[in-house]
């Protein structure tokens, strides 16, 4: 299936409100030129904030579908970052389609799809995982599912990219909510990360 998604570039239907989403990301671009930190499936964008911190002279973009986590948003103290109310797939499509490229990609607890016959609508089986490969860039992959870390790593493998699976080290501050909730909760955590450089 990687295989298969490999050879095909994903041509999303791109919907209204992703559209509307990336015009103000366009805007944001245009006063002030910056390299992009994309924040995808960012939740309350906690960890987009978090980000913004450690990445004072770049954009970072948090992208979560959904309104009602968006609007848990507790606010940052930098204006160095937006958050996008849209289909990351879409997002990922139009930022391609534009020729731009990210320098840090965080892909932090997407959701785990745990059934075989969701395998799909995980990252590395969806049809838009190419663009992910092509937006490049220092991939961060974060679960506390170590077989999907594990899954990311290998159709990153496939694809020709070698990276690392680690622990999220325990005494680190932790970059989002999922992450405190399942820290809490006494889960091991996971990450898979490499660099591609387009
Ligand atoms: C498990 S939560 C993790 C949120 C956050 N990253 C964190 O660690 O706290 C997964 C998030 O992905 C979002 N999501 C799922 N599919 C999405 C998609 N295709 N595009 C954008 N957001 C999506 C959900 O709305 C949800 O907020």
């Amino acid at each position: 299936m990687v295989h298969r998604h490999l050879q095909t570039i994903h041509q999303a239907s791109v919907s209204e409100h992703s559209l509307e989403a990336y015009g103000k990301l366009s805007e944001a671009l245009a006063e002030n030129p910056r390299s992009l930190v994309l924040d995808s499936f960012c939740g309350t964008g906690h960890s987009t904030a978090a980000l913004a911190e450690r990445h004072p002279g770049h954009l970072v973009v948090g992208i979560d579908k959904s309104a009602h986590r968006l609007a848990k948003h507790p606010g940052g103290s930098n204006d160095n970052y937006i958050l996008l109310q849209a289909n990351c797939e879409d997002i990922w499509f139009l930022l391609a389609r534009d020729g731009l490229r990210a320098d840090y990609h965080y892909l932090l607890y997407p959701n785990p799809w745990p059934k075989a016959s969701h395998l799909q609508r995980r990252i590395h089986g969806h049809a838009s995982f190419p663009l992910v490969l092509k937006l490049g860039g220092q991939i961060e992959l974060r679960s506390n599912w170590q077989i999907y870390v594990e899954e990311f790593g290998v159709a990153l493998h496939l694809a020709g990219h070698r990276g690392w699976v680690s622990q999220v080290v325990e005494s680190e501050t932790e970059l989002s909510l999922f992450e405190r909730k399942y820290k809490c909760s006494g889960h091991t955590l996971w990450s898979y990360t490499t660099r591609i450089i387009p």
